[in-house]
């Protein structure tokens, strides 16, 4: 993905083949950061979207979860509000390399839902 493709203080989701299969992330943006996150929430294990590109809270300061509404800091992705307090998104190590942000990294397994 190229990150002109993803303005400043947005988030989208990309699907990357891993693991023999294909994986769902959510790529943000802050200034030039950028962050992603394997996109399964740690609290019930669904995609934190329920429409395409709907990561944001509305002050666009934390991903959010639509199912609960849980709420994730951009930064280290530690749920700072909602039903999974205190637990973490999956971090996807990524890096831009001449315009395009690529992996750094494998793609770590999605969080265990909770019991
Ligand atoms: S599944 Fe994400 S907050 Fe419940």
């Amino acid at each position: 993905m190229a990150l002109d493709a993803l303005p400043d203080g947005e988030a989208r989701g990309v699907a990357v083949a891993a693991d023999g299969g294909a994986r769902d992330l959510i790529v943000v943006r802050r200034g030039g950061r950028v962050y992603a996150y394997v996109d399964v929430c740690p609290h019930l294990g669904t995609p934190l979207e329920t429409f395409p590109d709907r990561f944001l809270d509305l002050g666009k300061r934390h991903l959010l979860c639509t199912t609960h509404g849980a709420r994730f800091r951009i930064e280290d992705g530690r749920c700072v509000f909602g039903p999974c307090l205190g637990k973490s998104l999956a971090s996807v190590p990524v890096a831009v390399v001449d315009g395009a942000i690529v992996l750094a990294g494998p793609v770590p397994p999605a969080p265990e839902p909770q019991r």
